[in-house]
């Protein structure tokens, strides 16, 4: 069972203890935090497993958010050149998006998720109980990227999102199951189709070029979830100025998100540097910066040429990210 030291505080034993007993079961823990989604605790991990004793009839349980979700999925991928694993996610942002899809990786100084492999779950087992210890913030960050699967592709699952906020706020099961179910319809039927992100999976990117880059500049100042925010907001700009997204979309993107108490807001940081950093994203192809745009509320734009990124020129870029 791989897991962060903050998970592994409030269930950590106790799925241990429900493996233990007809097969070895161990906890192997790293200090919570995306800036330990690293190779170097690839290593540790990778190692804990060889000195605990496991071999290729092995499985990984991923019990925690998505930075347990994608080091322990790389991990399993890579342990005797693929394990089994399971996705046991405890964040919303996890249930609703990072363990669905079997995108695996780590962080580089270069970049977010720049090494890693795609190696699907074999189940994916989400207990919305687990979420009664998560911190608010943390359950707002998630909402994020559960707006961004009404925006990009259901208008009515975005109201309906919108209804269930209260609820979901206040933690109430029903509302939470309504919520993790919408969103991970949603994605897992846009990975279905587009396993390897060659067309249309890149929707799902929409607002995380931006995010990333707000991310490696601010060295992980915001939650994921509250960058995607800002850049959902900046992405949809963009995608206005560009001519690509109805007029009125940004606004309707801001009002989603501010309900939720999330920022949309820039840091206050050079847009030069975001530039340079959305350069060396994995999205940018032969150096030219790459974002996934909305057409209107509940649906992606495609190019005149079939695509479903876009790019845009250095300067409409700076405009939007130094208002
Ligand atoms: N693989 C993908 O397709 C994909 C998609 C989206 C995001 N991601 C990745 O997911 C990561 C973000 O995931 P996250 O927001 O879940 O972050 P996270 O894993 O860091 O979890 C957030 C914090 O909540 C704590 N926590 C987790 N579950 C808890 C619980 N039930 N109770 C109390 N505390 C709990 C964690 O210890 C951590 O401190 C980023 O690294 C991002 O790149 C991956």
């Amino acid at each position: 069972v791989i897991t962060d030291s903050t998970v592994a505080r409030h269930y950590g034993d106790r799925v241990v203890g429900l493996l233990s007993g007809t097969r070895h079961a161990e906890l192997l823990a790293f200090p919570a935090g995306e800036r330990n989604k690293t190779r170097e605790q690839w290593i540790q991990l990778s190692d804990g497993m060889f000195a605990a004793g496991f071999g290729r009839d092995a499985a990984v349980v991923a019990l925690g958010g998505g930075v347990v979700g994608d080091l322990g999925g790389f991990v399993a991928a890579t342990f005797m050149r693929g394990v089994p694993y399971l996705q046991v996610p405890t964040t919303l942002l996890a249930m609703i998006d990072s363990s669905i899809g079997g995108k695996t990786g780590v962080d580089t100084t270069f970049g977010k998720n720049l090494v890693g492999t795609f190696h699907q779950p074999r189940a994916v087992l989400a207990d919305v109980t687990t979420l009664a210890t998560l911190p608010a913030p943390q359950l707002a960050a998630g909402a994020a990227e559960a707006v961004k699967h009404g925006v990009v592709a259901d208008a009515t699952y975005l109201a309906r999102l919108e209804q269930l906020r209260p609820a979901v706020e206040a933690g109430e099961r029903e509302a939470l199951i309504e919520t993790v179910a919408g969103s991970v319809a949603i994605k897992a039927a846009v990975v279905a189709e587009d396993e390897r992100e060659r067309g249309r999976r890149a929707i799902l990117n929409f607002g995380h070029t931006v995010a990333h880059a707000i991310e490696a500049v601010t060295g992980f100042a915001l939650l994921h979830g509250e960058a995607v925010a800002i850049g959902m907001v900046a992405e949809a700009d963009l995608g206005t100025r560009l001519g690509v997204t109805q007029p009125g979309t940004t606004e309707a993107v801001r009002d989603a998100l501010t309900a939720w108490g999330l920022p949309t807001r820039l840091p206050e940081v050079r847009a030069d540097d975001l530039l340079d950093a959305m350069r060396l994203d994995k999205k940018a192809r032969s150096g030219a910066v790459k974002f996934a745009l909305l057409e209107g509320i509940g649906s992606a734009a495609r190019s005149e040429k079939g695509e479903w990124t876009f790019a845009a020129p250095a300067d409409l870029v700076r405009a939007v990210l130094a208002p």
